[in-house]
């Protein structure tokens, strides 16, 4: 059968194909229209997934939306009345929001495809969750937990998932925890407190968190209390998630924590102000760590299951990943690249394709690349009409020449093969640079990344190297597949590795299987051999605010921008003058 998933409406919006069980074809809707997070109906995203298969809308069996919008409105009109009469405000906005698209959706699928209704259906937003993690992973049975903001009721499930020797897949959703008690809006909450923007800077308050010790510990657990059978709940009094959806904290919240930061104010951690904010964040992480461990245990003892799935947005937390790896019993630990809503979109298509039609389940390939190609004669094309330098040459000298540019300290924009689905680089469109000196760091963050000085970046290592340098417990390498977990560096290798250890001694590295990425990792060899650590700096290959980039003209453009050396796309790569200048490409075009 041939299914297409859809996420959109909420946050990061995507579109994936499925085709005889098997993803042919999944990316977020901000890669193509190049607004972030854009969270608009998928149309882009959509007919790339149409035309990478060769198929017109009415060759589809059935479109499926990530969730239920009649559950989801249900949830929002209860909500508000409860709310009565202090959500008055909210009420016309809340409404026109979900009596728009939001709740018409499957006509509006219909009509935007020009398919009947009858081929669209909704899948509710755990399931989606629940089925990316599950239905993706290289496991035959798991237990399944997920957690995010919300998303009809539910904020948290816990399961279990089969796929049957006889070809039949089963999910079973056991315990919900439902709206607005949400791990997914306490952490916004304090992000919005710290003054990050909600949904894109939690991975901020994790970074901030590990300059602080977690002495709100006692204050953050009266915002979220736990109950005695294993889960919790929010103190309404101190969260806002109505009337002010934006910040979702309230007045109390700020008589018990302290005045709120600015999105514009510095966070000097040398000041006091500053600590506070650190110590905030340390405590909120760590409120969130305990609750995941608690009940990753509970589900672990319930089912007696060695792996376990874990899907939403909470599932970008690497270092409560981490923890959950090391301390809740469970020997494996599955996060996809696209824990988030995004990834929702290809949950829905498989869950619909196993479970609703019962089709035999198949093995889903086991890596990210599920976006557009490069197109690398553009490269040629643009660097000539730019006049750079720009040289086409054979795999073997392109890999050792960029290993040579990287020992002298030169960064690299790296563009190979389909872009990743899921927030981050895993070597598809990366960029690259040598990772022992915290000047380096300094560097990617002043003349490219402009972001702040206490978010880390990230190593990519070979597989096989991996334990010499990190301290990755049993597991480890599995949930470093994607990036995601936050493991201690070996505290011999800290000082080599100073551009990608944070502060607290650990790293969110990518362990790199050699299959997944050959290129990358003949790459660490050769770099390997140079340095004696064949270990890269890795970080997404976009600017501050704007999307990862797509294709070669998007990462010619961010090269000219900023402080990229060198660009590689497959075999061609250009330099920028004063790079070229070195004499570093001889064979120059
Ligand atoms: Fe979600």
């Amino acid at each position: 059968m041939k299914i297409l998933g859809i996420s959109c409406h909420y946050h990061d919006s995507a579109a994936a194909l499925v085709v005889g069980g098997i993803p042919i074809a999944a990316v977020q809707e901000e890669r193509l229209s190049r607004h972030k997070n854009d969270a608009g109906f998928p149309l882009a995203a959509i007919e790339w997934c149409l035309d990478r298969a060769g198929l017109e809308p009415d060759d589809l069996d059935a479109v499926v939306f990530y969730e239920r919008p009649t559950l989801k409105f249900d949830r929002v009109l209860t909500s508000l009345l409860q709310a009565w009469p202090r959500s008055w405000r909210s009420y016309p906005k809340a409404m026109k929001n979900m009596l728009g698209e939001k709740l018409w959706v499957r006509g509006l699928i219909a009509s935007q495809l020009g398919i009947s209704t009858r081929k669209v259906r909704c899948i509710e937003h755990h399931q989606s969750h629940a089925a990316a993690a599950f239905l993706t992973a290289p496991t035959q049975e798991a237990a399944i937990l997920t957690a995010d903001g919300v998303g009809e009721w539910a904020t948290l499930t816990v399961g279990r998932g089969a796929k049957n020797a006889n070809g039949s897949t089963e999910i079973e959703l056991l315990r919900e925890l439902r709206f607005p008690h949400s791990l997914g809006l306490f952490y916004s909450a304090v992000t919005s407190y710290l003054g990050f923007a909600v949904n894109e800077g939690e991975y901020k308050v994790m970074g901030l968190a590990a300059y602080g010790s977690p002495r709100y510990l006692n204050e953050m657990r009266r915002l979220l209390q736990r109950t005695g059978d294993g889960a919790f709940r929010l103190d309404m009094d101190y969260f806002d998630f109505m009337d002010k959806a934006e910040s979702g904290f309230s007045a109390p919240f700020v008589d018990l924590l302290g005045p709120p930061r600015r999105n514009w104010q510095p966070i000097d951690l040398a000041s006091e102000e500053g600590r506070r904010f650190a110590d905030i964040a340390a405590s909120a992480q760590r409120l969130l760590e305990e609750v995941m461990l608690d009940i990753a245990i509970d589900l672990q003892r319930e089912t007696g299951l060695a792996d376990l799935c874990l899907g939403g947005g909470v599932a970008l937390n690497g270092v409560a990943n981490a923890r959950i790896l090391r301390e809740a019993g469970f020997e494996r630990l599955f996060v996809p690249s696209a824990p988030g809503d995004a990834g929702c979109a290809l949950g829905a298509a498989l869950y619909a394709d196993c479970i609703h039609f019962g089709n035999p389940h198949r093995a889903v390939p086991d890596h990210p690349f599920w976006g557009p190609e490069p197109d690398e004669a553009a490269l040629l094309r643009i660097a000539r009409e730019d006049g750079l330098p720009v040289s086409g040459e054979g795999d073997e000298v392109l890999i050792e020449r960029m290993a040579d540019a990287i020992a002298a300290e030169q960064i690299i924009g790296w563009v190979e093969g389909a872009l990743e689905f899921g927030p981050r680089a895993l070597g598809h469109r990366s960029i690259l640079a040598a990772p022992h000196k915290a000047a380096m760091r300094d560097r990617l963050n002043r003349d490219i990344k402009y972001r702040e000085e206490f978010r880390p970046f990230a190593p990519v290592v070979a597989a096989e190297h991996a334990d010499i340098f990190f301290d990755l417990p049993p597991g480890g390498a599995r949930l470093g597949r994607f990036m995601s977990g936050v493991f201690p560096v070996r505290s011999q290798w800290a000082e080599h590795l100073a551009a990608v250890t944070h502060v607290d001694g650990t790293a969110r590295v990518q362990v790199l299987d050699q299959a997944m990425a050959p290129r990358l990792h003949r790459l660490l060899e050769a770099y390997g051999r140079r340095s004696g650590i064949p270990i890269l700096l890795n970080t997404s290959f976009n600017l501050a605010g704007e999307p990862i980039v797509n294709t070669v003209a998007e990462a010619y453009s961010t090269f000219r921008r900023c402080g990229i050396d060198l660009l590689v796309a497959g075999n061609v790569c250009v330099a920028k003058p004063r790079v070229a200048r070195t004499a570093f490409l001889e064979n120059v075009a």
